[in-house]
């Protein structure tokens, strides 16, 4: 299967992509975490991309697509993989349908996890992210054991430096200008599934789950 997971900062991508991925054993492909890695090993990607993490904007595209052209090459992508955080704008769709064609393939479903503005400022603000094995929480709607630490390995919480309020209300904007057009143009492929994404946690991923039968 090879899936796009869409939807705005705090939609809850990354928390469904890690559900999708243990239900269906394809590799979850975000985007922002390779970005993520990549600064906090002090890579030369990391040090390309740091500036406009930092600052809620979308990485320049001939960098962006690099990295994933080279991640959909890798042989755990060969029988399917969930996109989380790509593509955000057309230039990238067409990259990425240019970059299946090339191998003859092509998108099965675009999941499109939709929740109102207002719902997605409390979620960022609360959000709390594992430093050693990226787990997230939510200190209010999806707590740890222990507000410190992670239940899975123990590692210390943090909280990403994108999730300030004022580069909450950047990343917004450049969703709602650049990303949220996608989901016209996969619906004319008829690709796009979408999802209320303003409910449980369990029950969006059964949402998810029903869309792909
Ligand atoms: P990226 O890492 O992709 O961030 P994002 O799109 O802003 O999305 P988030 O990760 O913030 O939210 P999410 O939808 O994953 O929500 P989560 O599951 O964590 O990108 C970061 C940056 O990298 C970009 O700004 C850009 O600079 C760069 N970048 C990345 N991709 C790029 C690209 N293709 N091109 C150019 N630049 C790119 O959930 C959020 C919180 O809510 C959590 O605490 C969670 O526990 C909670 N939660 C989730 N679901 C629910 C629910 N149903 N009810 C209650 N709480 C919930
Ligand atoms: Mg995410
Ligand atoms: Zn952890």
């Amino acid at each position: 299967m090879y899936l796009i997971l869409m939807g705005p900062p705090g939609a809850g991508k990354g928390t469904q992509a890690d559900n999708i991925e243990r239900k269906y054993w394809i590799p979850h492909i975000s985007t922002g975490d390779m970005f993520r890695t990549a600064i906090r090993f002090g890579t030369e990607l990391g040090l390309q991309a740091k500036v406009f993490l930092d600052a809620g904007h979308l990485v320049p595209d001939e960098l962006t697509i690099g990295i994933v052209r080279a991640r959909l090459a890798e042989r755990d992508c060969a029988k399917g993989f969930l996109l989380d955080g790509f593509p955000r704008n057309v230039v990238q769709a067409q990259a990425l349908e240019d970059i299946l064609a090339a191998w003859n393939k092509k998108m099965d479903a675009v999941i499109n996890i939709e929740v109102p503005d207002e719902v997605l400022v409390p979620r960022l603000s609360g959000r709390r992210t594992c430093s050693q094995c990226g787990a997230t929480y939510h200190l209010l709607f999806n707590p740890p054991r222990q507000d410190c630490c992670c239940d899975l390995c123990s590692g210390a919480l943090e909280q990403r430096i994108d999730d300030r309020e004022e580069t909450v209300a950047e990343r917004l904007d450049d969703y709602g200008a650049q990303t949220r057009p996608l989901a016209e143009y996969y619906a004319q492929r008829g690709l796009l599934r979408t999802i209320n994404g303003d409910q449980s946690l369990d029950k969006v991923f059964e949402d998810i789950v029903a869309s792909l039968r």
